[in-house]
């Protein structure tokens, strides 16, 4: 005959058992879904969503003859930056020009010709940086207006090779008449 305490200390034993159980069980279900969790695969990107973002950033990408309209403001404000031997102001509108070549060159760097053929403009416009812009760099470093004048007269005769390369040769530069810039005052202080 079980007694009724023993039977009640039973009872309470089993009850301990079964929690120890559950609570095993429990513990060893969360391991297992920490591990999946951990190994499961990333869901791989909306490709469409992202094309069509990547198309609508394209489209807010200013055209290569815009930043070339930039070239054109610097490069003609570095003239008259020389003029008025305020060699700072040159050095300035000189990086300028060359950082706003390589933009132009970096928005469109091959463009195609009307003879079917391509034209790679990064070749062209390290040639440049190669020879003219580093004679002008050497000419304001040296604050020489001479060697500036005869510098720029060749930059702009190189300028000139590409727009024909490129298949523009109505786009022909030539020694400014007025600074682009309205508010820059082109004196040194
Ligand atoms: C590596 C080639 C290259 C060099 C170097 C180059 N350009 Fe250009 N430039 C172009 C091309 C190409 C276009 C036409 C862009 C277009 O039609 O989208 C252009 C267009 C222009 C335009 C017309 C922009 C407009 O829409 O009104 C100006 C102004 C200009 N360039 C100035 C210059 C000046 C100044 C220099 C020299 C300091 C220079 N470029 C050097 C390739 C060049």
């Amino acid at each position: 005959m079980v007694t009724r305490r023993k039977a009640m200390k039973i009872s309470l034993a089993l009850f301990i058992k079964i929690s120890i159980i559950v609570f095993s069980a429990a513990l060893l279900a969360l391991q297992i879904a920490c591990a999946l969790a951990q190994t499961e695969p990333t869901p791989p990107p909306d490709v469409a969503a992202l094309k069509a973002e990547i198309d609508a950033l394209k489209r807010l990408v200013p055209s290569q003859s815009h930043a070339m309209t930039d070239v054109d403001y610097q490069f003609s404000n570095l003239w008259f930056a020389a003029q008025n031997r305020n060699w700072p102001l040159a050095e300035f509108y000189l990086n300028e020009t060359r950082s706003h070549l390589n933009w132009a060159v970096r928005i469109r760097p091959v463009r195609k010709l009307s003879n079917g053929g391509e034209l790679e403009l990064q070749p062209v416009l390290d040639g440049v940086e190669k020879s003219s812009l580093a004679q002008l760099k050497s000419a304001i470093a040296g604050k020489d207006p001479a060697a500036f004048e005869a510098a720029y007269r060749q930059t702009i005769t190189e300028c000139y090779a590409c727009h024909k390369l490129a298949g523009k040769p109505y786009l022909r530069p030539h020694i400014p008449e007025a600074p682009a810039a309205r508010m820059i005052d082109m004196k040194p202080d």
